[in-house]
């Protein structure tokens, strides 16, 4: 199996490394090839998608992804985000897959991916307005929302479809859909509401919902809501899903300027998203169990300074690869 590195920019690098390190260990057949994105491709390459970036993630089994974005480039024609983007749309990783888990919550967010606001038409009028515009096919609406009601089905059989049906267009055309879908899934409950409505209830009482399905703006908004209420961005990961091709993996967070380079971001987010892979991009899921499980206990012993410990991104890594090697040492679940 290959899997495609791309650390990216700030923080991406150092928690991407032991994301790396700990996945040679659970899966230790893997070959694992680095290429360029974002800001660190554009330095090195002039482009934050380089073509040989592109065609190893093509032919890659999955991608791990760190962080992408720097601050010193002013926002222009070309950004590093435009690679994260232009990778998101290329692999049409339509279904992202946000889960938070903790403190009773059990919620998985379903954030379409490859269209809506993101990707609608934007520019500037000759009088100076500048326009963004959310648009959508029927059709990129029904494979997302259908992916939710996949996933409903599978956990508890209620899915709520988040949109703002009362002002926009797209939303009233994605109710639709949702609702002409149902039919084919009478095991699921399908609820609407509307986003901001849905924002204040999660905050209020994030318990009540299991899976939420939405358009990638509000799915952006509403993952960083979730995010915060279980353990915050330092432990939030990610599964970008397409229908065939490989699935990218990668952190909700960003690229923390603020402590790049000094050896102390916290990877947890990163190697949650590598169990992630382990499972929805190898077809793996025991590796991902003993992985998330060894995360589970080494957390309990300490962490990084944004989860209040003391340890830096590499002892967090060393921590995870001697309680797995123990854990098939004592012949666990994976020996
Ligand atoms: C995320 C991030 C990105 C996004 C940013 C870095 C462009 O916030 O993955 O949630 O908005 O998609
Ligand atoms: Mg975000």
């Amino acid at each position: 199996m290959n899997v495609v590195l791309l650390p990216g920019d700030g923080i991406g690098p150092e928690v991407v490394a032991e994301a790396a390190r700990v996945l040679s260990v659970v899966e230790p057949g893997l070959t694992l090839a680095e290429h360029a994105i974002g800001a660190a491709a554009i330095d090195a390459f002039g482009d934050p998608l380089p073509d040989a970036t592109l065609q190893a993630c093509r032919t890659a089994d999955a991608i791990l992804m760190g962080a992408v974005g720097a601050g010193d480039y002013a926002w222009s024609a070309r950004n590093p985000e435009d690679g994260m983007f232009a990778l998101r749309r290329e692999l049409d990783v339509y279904a992202n897959l946000r889960p938070s888990t903790g403190d009773g919550i059990d919620l998985m967010i379903v954030r379409e991916l490859v269209g809506g606001l993101y990707f609608g038409a934007r520019g500037t009028r000759p009088d100076g307005t500048v326009f963004d515009t959310c648009e959508y096919h029927p059709d990129q609406v029904r494979r997302v929302v259908r992916k939710g009601f996949e996933l409903a089905r599978a956990r508890s059989g209620r899915l709520t479809s988040v949109d703002k049906a009362n002002v926009l267009a797209t939303s009233r055309m994605w109710r639709g859909v949702a609702d002409d879908l149902s039919a084919e899934f009478p095991d699921v409950t399908l609820d609407h509401l509307l986003v901001d409505t849905a924002a204040m209830r999660m905050v209020q009482d994030p318990a009540q919902f299991d899976v939420i399905v939405t358009e990638n703006t509000f799915g952006d908004i509403l993952s960083d809501i979730a995010a915060a209420l279980t353990g915050g961005l330092g432990e939030a990961a990610s599964a970008c899903l397409s229908d065939s091709g490989p699935g990218l993996f990668e952190p909700v967070h960003g690229t923390a300027p603020d402590i790049a380079g000094r050896g102390v971001a916290n990877p947890t987010a990163t190697i949650r998203s590598a169990a992630l892979l382990l499972e929805h991009g190898l077809g793996n899921p025991e590796a991902a169990r003993r992985l998330d499980a060894a995360l589970d206990r080494v957390t309990a012993q300490g962490g990084t300074p944004d989860q209040g410990g003391t340890w830096t991104t590499a002892q967090v890594g060393d921590a995870l690869i001697a309680d797995l090697a123990a854990d098939k040492e004592v012949g666990g679940v994976g020996a």
